[in-house]
């Protein structure tokens, strides 16, 4: 199992890849993927997301053409994910798909959330999707070339995806009239660090959260960019 440590190193070293290398990943690799996508502990709420490995040849025979708009270049490897709408399951969606992309960046390999930039109707056709389901979002999945390529470099530099909000921006402490410091925090300077880093949709970082009494609660900056929902087609 992955130790708290661990999760930490592998929160730091995580970032969006873009480019990969078209090569096919070893049996021993894709061996570790699907065990990795059968041990997916539950989300919070207990709703069961479902999650498959994807090669995009397996879809090539079945005339489907899986596309990222561009986004993505070289990648033969995709977990897809699908679950019910509803906010519950969108919250374990979001818990299971960081942590399988946690524990493939613990295999060295590449990976980037998709929740938009991908072509929806394609990837439902290999999952069988059924009317209550949706995909909320997808992640290549491969060796990422060692360089970026330009396009992932020009995405990076339009979401500033190099930057996150500094702590008096996303925390506070008791009420919003008051940033929360790092002293402040206490036990918890750790984990707010860790959300602080997380991954966002246009890295527009919309969590925000309020301690009391070492109680944290977490809400949604409506002014953020973003909806509080995960869009369909
Ligand atoms: C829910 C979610 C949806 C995302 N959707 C896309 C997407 O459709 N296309 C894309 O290129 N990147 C997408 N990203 C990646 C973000 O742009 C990236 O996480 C952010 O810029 C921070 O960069 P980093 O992941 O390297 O830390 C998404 C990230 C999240 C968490």
């Amino acid at each position: 199992m992955t130790s708290k440590l661990s999760y930490i190193n592998l929160i730091r070293q995580r970032s969006s890849r873009r480019s990969y290398k078209p090569e096919m990943l070893s049996d021993d690799i894709q061996e570790q993927i699907d065990e990795i996508l059968k041990t997916i502990p539950a989300g919070p709420f207990g709703t069961n997301p479902i999650f498959r490995l994807i090669r995009k040849s397996m879809a090539a025979d079945q005339k489907i053409k899986l596309g990222t708009y561009g986004f993505i270049s070289g990648a033969q490897y995709f977990v897809v994910g699908k679950t019910v709408s509803g906010t519950e399951a969108f919250v374990d969606f979001g818990y299971c798909m960081e942590w399988i992309i946690l524990q493939l960046t613990g295999l060295g390999l590449g990976t980037c959330w998709l929740g938009g930039t991908f072509t929806r109707s394609e990837f439902a056709r290999l999952v069988n999707l059924y009317e209550d389901e949706v995909i909320p979002a997808i992640t290549p999945v491969g060796h990422a070339t060692e360089k970026r390529s330009i396009r992932d470099r020009l995405i990076r530099i339009g979401a500033g995806s190099n930057h996150r909000k500094p702590w008096s921006e996303m925390f506070f402490n008791g009420d919003f009239n008051h940033p929360l410091t790092e002293v402040k925090a206490g036990d918890n300077v750790t984990v707010l660090e860790m959300v602080r880093l997380a991954p966002s949709a246009s890295n527009k970082q919309p969590w925000r959260v309020v301690q009391s009494r070492q109680r944290l609660s977490f809400l949604f900056a409506a002014n953020s960019g973003l909806q509080s929902h995960v869009p369909g087609d």
